[in-house]
């Protein structure tokens, strides 16, 4: 059971209206009595922040805002006396602007060695002045950037895949490769769990660097077919990782994988290449049976072959929260506590993103002077990006900050986003002694998850269940039934032992599900 913090909007220490790494010190209590075994810690190594630290400018520092490689000591030590695992965000395939590799490239003159450390090219047409090929950015505008040289003349462009701030690093260059040895150890030497890699399918891009042949203008959007990810070479870079990892026998990689092929899924995960990979196709399907069960089956089929863990997750920083998604309001709340149930039936891990636990929607309507995610001015103000699904958790009280950072009797710095006065329900205050609220259903789902006998074995049977519904079980002999219809249905015969939602006899209430031993 992991926990996704996003450490910017999760507890904030020093009052400065920015979590930091004090912040998640302080809450380890709270993590604990949530019952996760480990936490994966968004980016908080040294970076200008473009990207919400997925730009990093030192992968072996880290950033004051955090609380600098001290206050990571610290949440080391603190978390481990706790049996809680600390996992990382390492950023693998680019890295900030200012990072010094970087500086050094942009100082040099085109072919020289700082410049094969990223990948630069002369531009295309008359005086190069188009860009050397048709890629656009995840994140908006042209996957290319033109420099000038230090001679002033308008130069090379250089490959950035996200913002032009994230340039993409040259994985065919060997010093690209040891560099990134030395973070790794560098980390695990310090104590740290192991390892959650950034864009993990997509460091080895094609040879030649050809056009897409079809170019789409969707933002934020991950193709099977895009030429730029998933290419056969990232399995060796897998492997040079799994190598230092095998010498850390306790220390664990989650790639961020967006293949939907199974087979092509399953490669990432054998069993000298990452130890688990991030399946999405939980988080990316409706509320409805047939999607539901199709995600399951192929998440768990994507794996089985190779022998890896199944991974589940329904939403993370960069996606719509699932509340939301849902349909909003009591009856995307009751489905997202449905899917609890659901997800933590399945064997392997969860990952439950901060937040989840409290049933928090996405904040769509954050004013647009307080947007943060380059997708916003990448796409000249036509797409708002992922600053909805970040906003800071409220912990207590009944205003705004509702304790994310310290009381400064109202002189602190207001929340680098602004919490909705509403989420005055939502604190974990609120909602840690209410036994129907969702802290505690996902607090005794998490317990029983990880006690009873019933949730032995690494498989799931279906079984048969009435239209709209899905039944499933363990070979220890948890039943989970979960209702996506309009009408109540028939439980599954047996004892209760946990429902998302209030219980009707012997029916099982729409948009919701239980589990029955
Ligand atoms: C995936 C991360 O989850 C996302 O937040 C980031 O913007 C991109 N990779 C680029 O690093």
């Amino acid at each position: 059971m992991f926990y996704q913090v996003y450490p910017r909007s999760f507890a904030d220490s020093d009052g400065d209206g920015v979590g930091d790494l004090g912040g998640i010190r302080d809450k380890l209590g709270y993590l604990e009595l949530l019952g996760v075994d480990a936490i994966w810690v968004c980016p908080v190594l040294r970076s200008p922040m473009v990207d919400g630290g997925y730009d990093v400018a030192d992968p072996r520092d880290i950033d004051e805002t955090f609380g600098g490689l001290a206050a990571m000591d610290e949440l080391i030590r603190q978390a481990h006396l706790r049996g809680i695992r600390v996992v990382m965000d390492l950023v693998p395939n680019h890295t900030s602007d200012q990072h010094p590799w970087f500086t050094a490239a942009m100082a040099a003159a085109p072919g020289g060695d700082e410049r094969a450390r990223y990948l630069f090219r002369d531009g295309r047409g008359p005086e190069g002045a188009q860009p050397p090929n048709n890629w656009p950015s995840i994140f908006g505008g042209p996957a290319w950037t033109r420099v000038t040289e230090p001679d002033g003349t308008p130069g090379q462009w250089y490959l950035h895949i996200f913002a032009p701030e994230q340039p993409d690093l040259n994985w065919d260059n060997p010093e690209v490769a040891a560099d990134f040895e030395r973070t790794l150890r560098f980390w695990l030497d310090r104590g740290v769990d192991g390892f959650r890699l950034d864009v993990a399918h997509g460091m080895a891009k094609p040879d030649g660097l050809p056009d897409m042949a079809q170019v789409s203008t969707t933002l934020l959007v991950n193709d099977d077919n895009d030429p730029r990810f998933n290419n056969p070479r990232v399995h060796e870079i897998h492997r040079g990782i799994r190598r230092v990892l095998d010498e850390y026998p306790e220390a664990v990689t989650i790639g961020e994988v967006w293949v939907d092929d199974n087979v092509r899924f399953g490669e990432y995960v054998r069993p000298d290449e990452l130890h688990m990979a991030f399946n999405f196709r939980l988080a990316e399907a409706p509320f409805a049976a047939e999607p539901l069960r199709a995600a399951v089956e192929n998440s768990i089929a994507a794996v089985t072959s190779v022998g890896a863990a199944p991974t589940w997750t329904l939403s993370n920083h960069d996606i719509e929260r699932e509340v939301t998604r849902y349909g909003g309001g009591r009856e995307g709340l009751d489905r997202a506590r449905a899917m609890i149930l659901l997800e933590l039936a399945l064997p392997g891990a969860v990952f439950l993103y901060n937040g989840s636990e409290l049933g928090l929607p996405n904040v769509n309507d954050l004013p647009e002077h307080v947007l943060r995610d380059p997708v916003w001015e990448r796409s000249g103000h036509t797409e708002r990006g992922r600053d909805g699904c970040r906003v800071p958790i409220p912990w207590e009280g009944g205003a705004p900050p509702f304790g994310f950072s310290p009381d400064t009797e109202g002189g602190g710095a207001a929340s680098w986003l602004p919490i909705p006065a509403s989420w005055a329900e939502l604190t974990v205050e609120a909602q840690l002694e209410e036994l129907d609220s969702t802290l505690s259903l996902y607090r005794m789902a998490i317990e029983l998850r990880g006690a009873r006998p019933e949730f032995a074995g690494d498989q799931i049977e279906w079984y048969t269940s009435p239209p709209g519904a899905l039944v499933f079980g363990r070979p220890g002999g948890l039943v989970c039934a979960l209702n996506a219809s309009p009408e109540p249905v028939a439980l599954p015969p047996g004892d209760v032992l946990l429902s998302s939602a209030p219980r009707t006899g012997a029916l099982l209430a729409p948009n919701s599900a239980a589990w029955v031993v």
